[in-house]
């Protein structure tokens, strides 16, 4: 069960669509991940929070503030936490007109919903635990909500990785469901590595804190699945940065501009 794009060492980095197609859809919404399936690339990312009643939903910010109208809908209810608001409420939100006219009526996606269409789109997905401090236990109800969509059997696996920037969080979803790949946002010390491996698959940098050495580095270390632990660098938009994060060895790319990633790499 090793999904692809952390299969590292030979060919090309994987793309994988940050927030679906950030730069051409709302992120992290229904249509951004049927934009990504468009442009060709079948691993996308988004963020997982919970709402005030226990729903998961996908969302970047703790706040619906940047990209929904709950400031119109709610006016008195600043600042707007994900966490202090109900499903209910949410689901009357607006997520894509922020964006763009075209996109109105575009709703926040329960996980339940986003993961019905990653499935429905064949797509694989880097899914973050986002300020897991803000939702304790979040990691056993994500998993729980995984397996009951299915996404915990074998061949469904392959398909998934579950990454945070908190290295507790990630070590809490390896210790209950070992089977699950992990990765660990950020870029830890290289002497830190040691600990790390124990729980995380990858270790995801951003392209700021890259270097060949980096990647090297890391490569050099196993993963609690035996294998070499895997790179997927963020948030990279610029053809000549996807370039040299190639050159370094990185085993994914995470951008808003599928398309300009994968014409620098010669995606086919
Ligand atoms: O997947 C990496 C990247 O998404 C982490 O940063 O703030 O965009 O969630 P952020
Ligand atoms: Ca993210």
């Amino acid at each position: 069960t090793t999904p692809d794009a952390r299969a590292g060492g030979s060919g090309e980095p994987t793309v994988i669509g940050h927030r679906g197609a950030a730069a051409y859809a709302p992120e992290n919404t229904l249509p951004s991940i049927d934009k990504a399936a468009k442009l060709g690339v079948t691993w996308v990312e988004n963020d997982v929070q919970r709402t005030k009643d226990g729903e998961l939903v996908v969302i970047h910010d703790d706040s619906l503030k940047r990209t929904t109208d709950v400031e119109r809908v709610f006016p008195g209810r600043a600042p707007w936490k994900v966490k202090d608001f109900t499903a209910a409420e949410i689901a009357r939100l607006d997520a894509g007109s922020w964006y763009s006219p075209a996109y109105a009526g575009t709703r926040v996606p329960t996980l339940a919903q986003y993961m019905r269409r990653i499935e429905h789109n064949h797509e694989k997905l880097l899914l973050e635990i986002k300020n897991p401090e803000l939702y304790p236990g979040i990691e056993r109800q994500t998993l729980k909500l995984l397996g009951k969509e299915g996404w915990l059997d074998g061949s469904h696996l392959k398909r998934l990785i579950v990454q945070s920037f908190s290295a507790d969080s990630i070590r809490t979803v390896h210790e209950l469901k070992p089977a699950v790949t992990t990765a660990l946002l950020g870029s830890p010390k290289v002497r830190q590595l040691y600990q790390d491996a124990c729980f995380a698959d990858l270790i995801n940098p951003s392209y700021g804190s890259l270097s060949r050495g980096y990647v090297a580095a890391v490569h050099t270390f196993k993963g609690p699945h035996g294998k070499k632990l895997g790179v997927l660098a963020w948030t990279v938009d610029d053809a000549a940065d996807a370039r040299t994060a190639a050159e370094y060895g990185v085993d994914g790319i995470i951008t808003n501009k599928i398309d300009v990633v994968r014409a620098a790499l010669g995606s086919h």
